[in-house]
């Protein structure tokens, strides 16, 4: 992916940095990610959806990796951003990230999330359902504000890796306004009465990892129906049409993701289609890209440890990190490739699987991967771990979450420090009748 590549020494690279200069520097385990990928991510969905001649933002779903430098490269790059609680917003905040360009998401925003995302005058709230409407309206008016919203609504559209999409008249989902069941059309006629909230628009997500075009397009059809509804019944105008994110990635041999520019390229045609003759105007296009913009810039580096061999069975090669940093196999039974870093030239010698080093059988990264017979001491690189492993990551059995460092033409520069012992017991209170006993 990216930058990687195989040096004269025999070493992966990434970002023109040897993988075993990174290890001597910052440790293991260790997240890298590479910037320019990122970069290039960033541009090909600007790129690709300026040429659709629509209005457009791409806002960079940021739970998939939510950190500060994050933030500023996409800033940088002049993507919008996506979060879904106070501490994303704070990490945007903190960062400089212009906030008319934030956009809020979440299915329970809370009272103290509002007036913080009020007070930093965001850009937009993705409302979800009519608890949060008339919360949103009591606080604005409160403040004598007017808020852009999008209506989180749900088109009955699925789509997962594994199988193309399924369309059901599914109701039963915690977010959003149903638009097979009335409730989104009740929730435009709330919102347009609602006299400090500005209704832009209507938003759908459809799922993550998605391979293909149609389940986006049959969302475009029945969301533009829906405005065609709301056009006719309530005199409603939708000047925004978010289609959230979901755009897959190759994680793994046998994975089959379109190029960015196929994926927008559908979108913004079918948008063409489904919305002529609505308005006057096309609505623009939002999006909400997460996985796609980080997910194959991530490297996660491991020192090899300890291993068990049972003959006929199955050779155990455990790894410094496991399921605190990267849940995904666990939770997900996700996939991933890796090789021997710092042998990247040698041959596959023998199958294993790589463990982690939690205390739990769960705790696997990867089930059968032809390695060359990995040694203790040598590096493993698990790749594509950039998006919802960093965001994900935990301090199970107290380990540590580890550092991430952004490569970039033969540089690293740390972004986020790994977590000391003391950052472990940091929020550790001892009350006084306990610290009072004496064994
Ligand atoms: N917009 C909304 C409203 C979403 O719920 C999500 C993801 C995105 C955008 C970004 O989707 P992406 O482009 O990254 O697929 N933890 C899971 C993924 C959960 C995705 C949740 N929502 C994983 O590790 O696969």
């Amino acid at each position: 992916h990216g930058t990687s590549r195989l040096n004269a020494a025999g070493h992966l690279e990434i970002g023109g940095c040897d993988v075993t200069e990174l290890k001597a520097e910052y440790g293991t385990p260790l997240y890298i990610m590479d910037e320019a990928l990122i970069r290039r991510r960033c541009r090909e969905y600007m790129d690709a959806f300026a040429a659709t001649g629509l209005g457009f933002q791409v806002a960079y779903a940021s739970k998939a990796f939510s950190v500060m430098a994050m933030c500023r490269l996409v800033d940088q790059e002049g993507l919008s951003l996506d979060v879904v609680s106070d501490g994303e917003l704070y990490t945007a905040l903190k960062a400089g990230f212009p906030p008319e360009r934030i956009h809020f998401h979440g299915n329970n925003k809370t009272p103290e999330e509002i007036e913080m995302a009020l007070d930093a005058e965001i850009g937009c709230f993705v409302v979800d359902n009519f608890t949060e409407l008339a919360l949103l309206e009591a606080i604005a008016a409160e403040r004598g504000a007017n808020v852009r919203i999008l209506l989180r609504v749900t088109p009955g559209v699925e789509a997962h890796a594994h199988h193309a999409y399924a369309a059901t008249g599914q109701t039963d989902s915690k977010f959003g306004f149903d638009i097979g069941n009335g409730s989104a059309l009740e929730a435009v006629r709330a919102a347009e009465a609602a006299a400090h909230l500005d209704l832009l628009g209507v938003h759908s997500h459809i799922g993550s990892q998605i391979f293909e075009t149609e389940g986006f397009q049959l969302a475009v059809e029945r969301v533009a129906a829906f405005a065609r509804k709301a056009k006719e019944e309530l005199g409603a105008s939708f000047r925004v049409v978010n289609l959230g994110g979901g755009f897959g990635i190759r994680y793994v041999e046998g994975d089959t993701p379109l190029e960015v520019s196929e994926y927008v390229a559908a979108i913004a045609g079918a948008v063409k289609t489904h919305f002529a003759g609505i308005d006057a105007a096309l609505p623009e296009i939002w999006v909400e890209p997460g996985r796609s913009i980080v997910g194959d810039a991530g490297t996660t580096l491991y020192t090899v440890g300890t291993s068990k061999d049972i003959p006929g069975v199955r050779k155990y090669i455990a790894v410094d990190g496991g399921m605190t940093d990267n849940p995904r196999p666990a939770l997900y039974e996700s996939k991933y490739e890796a090789i021997l870093a710092n042998r990247a030239a040698e041959p596959a010698a023998e199958t294993v699987s790589i463990a982690g080093k939690c205390c739990e059988s769960g705790d696997m990264l990867i089930w059968d991967v032809e390695l060359p017979e990995p040694k203790s001491g040598d590096l493993l690189a698990v790749a594509c771990t950039g998006a919802y492993n960093y965001s994900m990551a935990s301090n199970y059995n107290r380990i540590r979450r580890p550092a991430v460092v952004f490569v970039e033409n033969g540089r690293s520069d740390l972004v986020v420090r790994r977590e000391t012992r003391d950052d472990i017991v940091a929020g550790d209170v001892i009350p006084r009748r306990l610290a009072a006993q004496q064994p």
